[in-house]
């Protein structure tokens, strides 16, 4: 079984919940590989995969949405889980995204779920469009990641992978 784990970051932060999934399910016993959502040409060769992206601007990164449409047949075929990055703040983050919206065109891949992460926002890590942004619609700084719900939600995949085929 070869789980392949794809992900499209920009300050960095989507890539890190990435790797706590990575490490949960290695620790189940799977082969997971770690990718940049960009650096995968083709997903030949993986029995299910899992696709993250950061939000922003209310939309997944391209190289997220590219990745869908590279691979959209062959990810029709495979069990595909993904995730988004987004929403900040400790009480009802901000802002309530649709997810069917926020990974679409899927097409034809069927979706086996789509977890909405709380994100990270540290101001200095941004250039000065980005400043400006999150200055006017006054999101809140600080890493609102929820560990426990990410570990929970790897937890689930593996227990759902026990049932794929390997190829
Ligand atoms: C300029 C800017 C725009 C953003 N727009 C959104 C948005 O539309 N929806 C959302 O849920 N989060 C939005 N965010 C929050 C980011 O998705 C969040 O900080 C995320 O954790 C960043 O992931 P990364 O570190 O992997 O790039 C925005 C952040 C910035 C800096």
């Amino acid at each position: 079984m070869n789980v392949l784990v794809a992900v499209a970051t920009k300050h960095g932060s989507t890539y890190e919940i990435a790797e706590e999934i990575v490490q949960e399910l290695k620790a189940e016993g799977y082969a997971v590989e770690l990718r940049s959502a960009d650096d995968i040409a083709d997903v030949t060769g993986y029995d299910a995969v899992i696709l993250g992206s950061a939000v922003y601007a209310g939309n997944w990164l391209p190289e997220a949405k590219q990745f869908i449409e590279r691979n959209h047949r062959k990810l029709a075929e495979l069990p595909v889980w993904v995730f988004s990055s987004g929403p900040l703040g400790s009480h009802n983050p901000q802002p309530h995204d649709d997810p069917a919206r926020l990974a679409a065109p899927l097409g034809e891949v069927l979706v086996r779920d789509h977890k909405v992460f709380v994100g990270k926002l540290n101001v200095t890590d941004l250039g000065l469009a980005e400043r400006l942004i999150v200055l006017a619609v006054r999101a809140p700084e600080g890493d609102f990641r929820d560990w426990d719900e990410i570990h929970m939600w790897a937890q689930k995949i593996a227990r759902e992978l026990q049932s794929v085929p390997a190829l």
